[in-house]
């Protein structure tokens, strides 16, 4: 009810206060992906989702998603063209941090922009903005500068955006949370532990896979005794 659903409704928040077309997602086939895909559909903004195998592809294909580009395809990059020139997306929320899979996708918005805008050797002067907001892969995170000089990489965190809303702004979305938890923000859950099954080491070593589909719910009361 809190993280993730108040993560995509933020997301959107960021799209529209720093007047973007659309947004590009990566790890898409997510808990919060699956809920960003939701909630986009219901808003209609463009969404670009990007997810690293087939079995995701198809997942989100079946959701309804628009967008779906496969980064382990051969025709990733193409794909990713196609779509970020159809939507006109210049902002992305990463969650894997690690890679060059950022300077892939600012590249791409680049290579877009350009073709519309007055030949300049700084690149456009569209604004292409990207935020980190996990760290999935821990590996160096790559930056070739082959998108121009008018862009932003920074860090996201809910707890830091949350404290930039007004408090009228904060109760709405709480509300917006509420109204649309089994719908929008509605999750699935492999398993439903108690907080000693938790505990666990077999069961620590499945949840903290952080693989797609795989979360599990913790049950406070299950397994007390009356
Ligand atoms: N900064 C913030 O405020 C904030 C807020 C909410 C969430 N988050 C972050 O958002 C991410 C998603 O959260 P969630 O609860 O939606 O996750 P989740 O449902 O547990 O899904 C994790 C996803 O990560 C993918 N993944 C794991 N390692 C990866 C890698 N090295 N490269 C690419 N994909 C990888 C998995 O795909 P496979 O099945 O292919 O492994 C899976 O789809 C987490 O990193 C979380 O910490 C951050």
């Amino acid at each position: 009810m809190f993280v993730n659903p108040l993560t995509a409704l933020c997301m959107v928040d960021v799209m529209r206060k720093e007047g973007h077309k659309a947004i590009v997602h990566t790890v898409a086939a997510s808990n919060l992906g699956q809920m960003l895909i939701k909630l986009c559909q219901k808003e209609n903004i463009s969404l670009v989702n990007i997810v690293r195998s087939q079995s995701q592809h198809e997942l989100l294909k079946e959701m309804g998603a628009k967008w779906v580009c496969n980064s382990a395809s051969p025709h990733f990059l193409q794909d990713l063209t196609n779509a970020i020139e159809a939507t006109g997306a210049t902002l992305v929320f990463d969650p894997i941090g690690g890679g060059d899979l950022l300077t892939q996708i600012m590249a791409v918005m680049e290579k877009s922009l350009v073709q519309f805008e007055p030949y300049s050797r700084y690149g456009s002067a569209t604004r292409k903005q990207a935020y980190i907001y996990g760290v999935l892969d821990r590996s160096p995170t790559t930056i070739r500068l082959n998108f121009g000089l008018a862009f932003g990489i920074s860090g996201w965190l809910l707890t830091h955006y949350m404290q930039t809303l007004s408090t009228t702004e904060r109760l709405q979305m709480q509300a917006r949370v509420l109204a649309d938890l089994k719908t929008v923000f509605a999750c699935h859950y492999t398993r439903v532990v108690s907080l000693a099954e938790a505990l666990h080491l077999d069961e620590i070593a499945i949840y903290c896979q952080r693989a797609t589909g795989g979360k599990y719910l913790i049950n406070p009361s299950s397994g007390l005794s009356a």
